[in-house]
């Protein structure tokens, strides 16, 4: 089966069980900047869980491009994917656990739909807690459809209970369907849920019948929901007897040209084949992103900035390669080919392939600046003693230029010196410290991607939104911002114009705040937490367990995904260019940072 022919079966299966397909929704949520992406097909869905009507009835299927930032880390394994596709059915107050269960057997197991065998399945179930009872309704259910009871497992909250962590919203337990891939456990404990890839996740029906309210405590909804998510791509690998989703029909093509472009064959050293998986996942994401109605190009900012994180890492990689091509002009074409259901990529190709250009365009300059600052320091080095190129250089380079130590110690080597990796890491640590979070280390990529300038210019916005709230009142709300290495740009809501006043008496507050020389700092926390402590809190992924706080003295407090500068002292003179209108009730400010 393929992957478009398993797409058109389970809509197919779902509309003979009465459900209505609807279209699937933006991957950037419109008229929702509390989260960066849309990560599940039930994130549009909210208000018709709570008890909205939805136009097109009670039961409803479709499928749902999301993007999941929290695994970028992970992405190089077998399984996960930044971008991927979830088929989704929903019951709006309609059918509850009984039929779901039903249903879901019967297209795993029927012979005329997935058919696989019941031997395969194995099934987790909410384990219970003060809010809701062990699930052991679905797990005779399941047994009722011809389960096996050794095939049921309980589980707790992390791994069987769905809904917006940290946040308000329709949630309840779920069950997952796994398929056993056959791989032997890895441990006496390898079970369903076990990361270990013996068990791949494929389905999730999530019963939905409690509101979590904003003081933590649960209400049950007005009516009882069913969510289901199935993962196409993870589907699609486990019904061709794949052990990764990169085997695919929709990956397979993206990784014959990267192996033709590298001249080295996938599968063949682990290295290679991380290598190979992380620019195959990276450009297809990216591809949608900016491909999306909504898309946008590579930034400093929000989804901007995971498109720019997405590809210089692809492009790492593909330098690890030895690929010397273009990536965006390599696999654009193809990926926009391998997805007809999504005519706005080819759409938005030029686009796509302009933005494509221009980033690997830069982020090859940047890697050019730091060359040219290697160079400066090597003759030094080759006439020392020891030949070392000091930890506190390397980082330097990393985190100025942007230069990826791997890179440094690679050219170091050709020259016949070597790196002081310890120094570097201890670099890297005492500039954690200062930020006082080891979450930083999870934006390795992103902390070499951002120039100190607009490291700056970035913390000066967060002066600039807190000050704006003082002059002007809390009603101030960023609605937008852009920022380069010469300017920022803050669009923010307020009814009228500012008047000389109140500009002036906005960046006397934000050098006031500089001169001060105040630290910055980050701290983990959920996103309750965040806002009890009073944290702005926009543009913040609900579904991700914790957030970054960080705090400029007390002056100000925002959950944001950095980076900032580690002291206000650094970043000179802020002035105001210009104040305009951006659009109904929406103001603009562009402002710069001058050395006094
Ligand atoms: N929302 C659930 C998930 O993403 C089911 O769709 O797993």
């Amino acid at each position: 089966m393929t992957t478009e022919e398993l797409r058109q079966a389970y809509i197919e299966f779902f509309k003979l069980n009465q459900h209505k397909q609807i279209s699937g929704f933006s991957l950037i949520p419109e008229n929702d900047p509390t989260v960066l992406f849309t990560t599940a097909g039930m994130h549009p869905l909210v208000p018709y869980l709570m008890g909205a009507e939805h136009p097109c009835g009670k039961r409803l299927c479709n499928w749902q491009k999301c993007v999941r930032t929290g695994d970028i880390d992970e992405v190089g394994d077998s399984q996960h994917l930044t971008f991927f596709e979830m088929l989704g059915n929903w019951s709006l107050g309609d059918y509850f656990k009984d039929q779901a269960i039903e249903m879901s057997y019967q297209f795993l197991t029927d012979s005329s739909w997935l058919g696989i065998n019941p031997d395969k399945l194995f099934i987790t179930l909410f384990q219970g807690d003060q809010v809701a009872p062990r699930d052991e309704q679905s797990a005779e259910l399941w047994i009722k459809q011809g389960i096996e009871q050794g095939h049921i497992f309980f589980l707790g909250k992390k791994d069987n209970w769905w809904g917006p962590a940290g946040k308000t919203g329709p949630c309840g337990p779920d069950t997952e369907m796994f398929y056993d891939t056959g791989l032997p456990f890895c441990s006496a404990n390898c079970q369903p849920g076990c990361p270990c890839g013996k068990y791949v996740e494929i389905w999730n029906d999530v019963f939905m019948e409690y509101d979590k309210q904003s003081n933590g405590s649960y209400a049950e909804l007005s009516q009882k929901n069913v969510d289901t998510g199935m993962g196409l791509e993870r589907t699609s690998a486990t019904l061709n007897g794949y052990s990764s989703v990169y085997q695919i029909d929709k990956f397979q093509p993206i990784i014959e040209v990267i192996e033709k472009l590298s001249k080295r064959k996938f599968m063949e050293n682990k290295e290679d084949t991380v290598s190979m998986r992380v620019i195959a996942d990276h450009i297809r994401a990216a591809v949608f992103i900016m491909g999306d109605p909504l898309g946008v190009p590579p930034s400093n900012l929000d989804q901007g900035y995971i498109v720019r994180r997405l590809i210089r890492r692809a492009m790492r990689h593909a330098m690890q390669l030895e690929i010397n091509d273009q990536l965006g002009d390599s696999l654009t074409d193809l990926i926009i080919e391998l997805n007809p259901v999504y005519p706005e990529l080819s759409e938005r190709r030029n686009f796509i392939l302009e933005s494509f250009r221009e980033e690997e365009q830069r982020f090859k300059k940047t890697l050019n600046r730091g060359l040219t600052e290697l160079k400066k320091i090597l003759p030094q080095v080759l006439q020392s003693k020891q030949k070392v190129i000091s930890g506190r250089v390397a980082f330097k380079l990393y985190d100025t230029y942007g230069f990826p130590l791997e890179m440094t110690e690679e050219l170091a080597k050709e020259h016949g010196v070597e790196v002081d990796q310890e120094g570097f890491t201890r670099a890297f640590e005492k500039h954690q410290e200062k930020s006082r979070s080891g979450s930083e280390l999870r934006f390795k990529g992103g902390l070499a991607d951002a120039s100190e300038q607009t490291r700056k210019l970035h913390t000066a916005t967060h002066l600039l939104h807190q000050a704006l709230r003082m002059v002007l009142g809390e009603h101030v709300q960023q609605k937008g911002s852009n920022i380069t290495p010469e300017r920022l740009r803050f669009d923010f809501s307020h009814p009228q114009p500012m008047t000389k006043q109140e500009i002036e008496q906005v960046e006397k507050i934000v050098n006031e705040v500089i001169q001060k020389d105040l630290p910055i700092s980050c701290d983990l926390m959920t996103l309750d937490e965040a806002e009890n402590k009073g944290a702005i809190a926009l543009f913040v992924d609900k579904y991700s367990q914790q957030v970054k706080v960080y705090s400029v003295g007390d002056f100000s407090k925002e959950v944001c995904g950095g980076p900032h500068v580690d002291r206000t002292g650094e970043l000179g003179r802020f002035s105001i260019i210009k104040e305009q209108s951006s659009s109904a009730g929406v103001r603009r400010i562009k402002a710069i940072l001058s050395s006094e």
